[in-house]
């Protein structure tokens, strides 16, 4: 019988982490099972830093950006040392099940603790949604709307003085989040680590939708493939146009999450709850389609890359 469950989170936090966690410990409350929150990611495992939630602590955290578990990348975890604390810790406390929410670098360390051994399931919580296993990963969808809606402002501008600007977005080196938001605000150009663009096919692409007069261009740069001032550095080089750039940096991984991600994140976390319950350790929940299911953790990175090049294709073709 499962009795005691910890939830880490770790990495880069992700809009949908808290929702995630209420749904985790609202579940576990209604099972009868005890629910402790590791705080500050692996670290928080190392240092036997935790607390027990209950439905006070998870009140009105559904709306909430951010975890309130806080997270971390944490070195000491690599360490031999560092892990066999982690996993001592974990013994010695009788945890029969540890969630981890987090990304790539967060379930590869769940898969660690898998292999030594320990009860694990892991849950995609990452803006980058580059896990090639689950079609989505909760934080993405708040991501793209967030990045929609500044590459709006950014258009407006560049409109009125008829100016190409390029913005850098996150990504780590998955051009999810430029493809999908790139698309939603018709940037004349995307660039994305899956798509090599060359210097003379990127220059051709800013005078084409430069050719009307009248016409701002937004070049879209997945942090993945270089910064935006390099960029418009080199535009502005080889075109002689006014060019600006811009990193939108840490704002697209803050703010409210989005309907979509509260949906994906208290379905996942009661998928998860009930995964613990029936014993179904040493896997990752992950969406395909509408439906939520298990998938080996020592499988998830053998996946066939997802990234869809027909969004870019047809962003090409309406973008001229
Ligand atoms: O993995 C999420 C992410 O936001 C990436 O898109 C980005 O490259 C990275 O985290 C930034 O990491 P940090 O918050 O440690 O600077």
């Amino acid at each position: 019988m499962v009795k005691k469950i910890g939830v880490v989170c770790s990495g880069g936090d992700a809009p949908g982490m808290n929702a995630c966690i209420r749904a985790i410990t609202r579940m576990a409350e209604a099972s009868g099972v005890q629910i402790f929150g590791i705080r500050g990611g692996f670290q928080g495992l190392i240092d036997g830093d935790m607390l027990e939630l209950n439905l006070k602590q998870v009140e009105n955290i559904i709306s909430q950006g951010g975890t309130i578990l806080k997270t971390s990348r944490c070195e000491e975890f690599m360490t031999e040392n560092g892990f066999k604390k982690a996993v001592n810790f974990i013994k010695v406390n009788d945890f029969d099940c540890i969630i981890v929410l987090g990304g790539d670098g967060s379930l590869t360390g769940a898969g660690r603790l898998s292999d030594a051994g320990i009860n694990v399931i892991g849950i995609p919580c990452t803006i980058d949604n580059d896990l090639n296993y689950t079609d989505f990963t909760i934080g993405f969808d708040t991501a793209i709307n967030t990045v929609t809606e500044l590459l709006q402002n950014v258009r407006d501008t560049s409109a009125s003085h008829n100016r190409v600007c390029v913005i850098e977005v996150m990504g780590r080196h998955s051009g999810e989040i430029a493809s999908y938001s790139g698309t939603a605000s018709g940037a004349e150009v995307i660039l994305v680590p899956e798509v090599k663009v060359s210097d003379k096919e990127l220059m051709a692409k800013v005078k084409n939708s430069t050719s009307r007069g009248e016409k701002c261009v937004l070049v879209v740069v997945a942090e993945g493939v270089a910064s935006a001032e390099s960029v418009a550095k080199k535009i502005k080089k080889q075109t002689g146009f006014d060019v600006k750039s811009m990193n939108l940096s840490y704002v697209q991984r803050g703010g409210a999450p989005s309907t979509a991600d509260r949906i994906l994140a208290t379905r996942m976390g009661a998928y998860v709850l009930s995964e613990a319950i029936n014993k179904n350790f040493g896997v990752a929940v992950g969406v395909t389609g509408k439906e939520i299911k298990s998938f080996p953790l020592n499988k998830i990175h053998n996946a066939p890359a997802k990234f869809d090049k027909t969004l870019l294709k047809l962003n090409d073709i309406l973008s001229i």
